[in-house]
């Protein structure tokens, strides 16, 4: 057994979960359910980024205290998390006390290991709240943030302690051209060689102005002790969450496998690994970076005011349906939109009339002329096709392509087309009607085999849709629960005697009433 410790972004505590947090969130979970199915060891970590600028500012405005403000959003983002059905292990939050030791156990191994890489240096520059960071004239258009265009962005001017990045180059440049699996996919690795290419600054690493944050370990020279820059407090949270610094932190560091967002690469992929490095601390095995969801080509975010009711995306059609669509539609690679009209064709053609269809008929017809009892049947020409479908289904999931969720769902639901068509073809209700020796034995092949075609399509979909390939499951008498299904014995997988049950249709098809938005 391997172990699997995959982590994602930590959410900032200054606003409500949005649906990109949420596809970031199912993406991981789906990667999550995929490697325990497989038999790994899975520890799957999310959290909150409870410290900042960013956050301590929206509390003012609400008139909270941060630490207020951080509760209460803690407890809503993980309400929404248990409402999608995510199936974190760990629910980390920087404002936990054991967290905040282990970052400031790390700054000082630093301090220890290349007592060089921090320095005292007074600082200008323009500072957006919005990323937390500063920006380059190169990430400035109208005097905005192009990330953030409304908030605006604060000249500063501080004298902090600066952690020596820029030694840090060529070793960067190493790792990811060298390991190649270190960051995926190939567009974001590419995007970080240029950034090398143009030559890394060293960065701040304390503020003096604000105090909501883990003080940091050392004061400057004039005596005055500072607060951690936030992203040296939230990187940390990965190794934190495994006890660092204290011993058995070994057993579950390193992570196998980060999952972030696209406009957080150059933190994880460069400011992370430098940071370790300094600490002479394990590297992380993977960085995956996935796009955005946009809703009519516009990022989704608190500062861009492009808003989706979250509550509405999960029941119009239900949990399971989002997180299917969401993965879908949006590849986990790069860049999509969210739309109703998109959400209702995908639910209406995949799920409802292709994968729900095929479910209700086929066990309709095992019932009626079987007595509801599978018969026997030996392997045919659907599973031949079925497994190639299925080796290419594993061959986007189990990482050694990336993670390429959107095609393992297009492999799925080839076989629920293909499981659609064979019905048409091999007509089991002309069999049925003809009624002779012949025609009885074929159609006793027939509907084994389209059953199989079914229970491996649940047995696929259980990472992506957890309820509904449970429900499906059940429907077609599957023994025990789809989760301890093991991939490997899919392929031989015996359907004689399962007692199907019709019950509730999976999918109901979304009506008129319900189009539009
Ligand atoms: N707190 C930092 C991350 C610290 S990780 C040590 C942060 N927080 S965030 O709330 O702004 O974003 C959290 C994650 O959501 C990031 O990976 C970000 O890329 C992702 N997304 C935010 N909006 C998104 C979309 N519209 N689409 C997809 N994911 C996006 O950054």
């Amino acid at each position: 057994m391997s172990k699997f410790y995959l982590t994602t972004a930590i959410d900032y505590a200054n606003g409500d979960p949005h649906i990109g947090h949420a596809y970031e969130k199912i993406g991981a979970d789906a990667i999550a359910r995929y490697f325990r199915m497989r038999g790994d060891e899975v520890h799957f970590c999310i959290g909150m980024d409870e410290h900042g600028q960013k956050v301590a500012q929206t509390a003012a405005e609400l008139g909270r205290t941060p630490q207020e403000q951080v509760d209460e959003v803690a407890e809503r983002f993980q309400a929404m998390w248990a409402a999608l059905n995510i199936s974190n292990d760990q629910f980390m939050r920087t404002t936990d006390r054991q967290h905040k030791a282990g970052v400031r156990a790390l700054i000082k191994r630093i301090f220890d290991n290349n007592p060089d890489d921090f320095y005292e240096k007074s600082y200008e520059g323009r500072y957006c709240v919005g990323c937390e960071s500063f920006k380059p004239d190169s990430e400035i258009v109208d005097d905005k943030c192009v990330l953030h265009p409304t908030r605006t962005l604060e000249w500063v001017t501080e004298r902090n302690w600066f952690f020596r990045l820029s030694k840090y180059e060529g070793f960067l440049r190493r790792l990811i051209t060298e390991r190649k699996e270190f960051l995926r996919p190939d567009s974001r690795r590419n995007e970080m060689l240029a950034l090398l290419d143009q030559g890394l600054e060293d960065i701040s690493a304390s503020r003096s102005r604000f105090t909501w944050g883990v003080p940091f370990p050392s004061p400057l020279s004039n005596g005055e002790t500072q607060t951690m820059y936030v992203w040296f407090d939230a990187l940390p949270n990965y190794l934190t969450a495994t006890g660092f610094p204290d011993a058995p932190y070994k057993e579950r560091w390193p992570a196998q496998l980060h999952v972030v967002g696209k406009d957080i690469n150059r933190f994880h992929s460069i400011v992370w690994p430098a940071l370790l490095q300094a600490a002479e601390v394990t590297l992380p095995e993977q960085v995956w970076v996935h796009g955005f969801v946009n809703f009519a080509g516009e990022r989704f975010s608190k500062s861009s005011g492009v808003k989706l009711d979250m509550q509405e995306a999960i029941s119009r059609y239900g949990a399971d349906a989002l997180r299917y669509f969401l993965l879908r539609e949006v590849p986990f690679d790069t860049d999509g939109n969210f739309s109703w009209e998109r959400f209702e064709e995908r639910y209406n053609s995949d799920l409802a009339n292709s994968l729900g269809n095929l479910s209700s008929r086929v066990t309709a017809m095992v019932e009626k002329f079987c007595a509801g009892v599978v018969p026997a049947g030996s392997a045919n020409e659907i599973d031949r096709a079925d497994a190639e479908d299925l080796a290419k289904y594993h061959a986007a999931m189990d990482g050694s392509r990336g993670y390429l969720l959107h095609e393992a769902l297009h492999h799925v639901f080839a076989c629920a087309y293909r499981g659609n068509e064979y019905v048409q073809l091999s007509k089991p209700w002309a069999l049925a009607k003809a009624g002779d020796d012949e025609s009885m034995a074929r159609l006793q092949q027939v509907l084994a085999a389209l059953i199989r075609n079914i229970a491996r399509q649940a047995v696929l979909l259980y990472p992506f849709m957890p309820l509904k390939s449970q429900a499906l499951w059940t429907s077609l008498g599957g023994p025990g629960q789809v989760s301890s299904q093991c991939f490997a014995s899919l392929a031989l997988l015996d359907v004689t005697g399962w007692k199907v049950s019709k019950g509730e249709s999976l999918f109901p098809k979304a009506g008129a009433e319900e189009s539009g938005g």
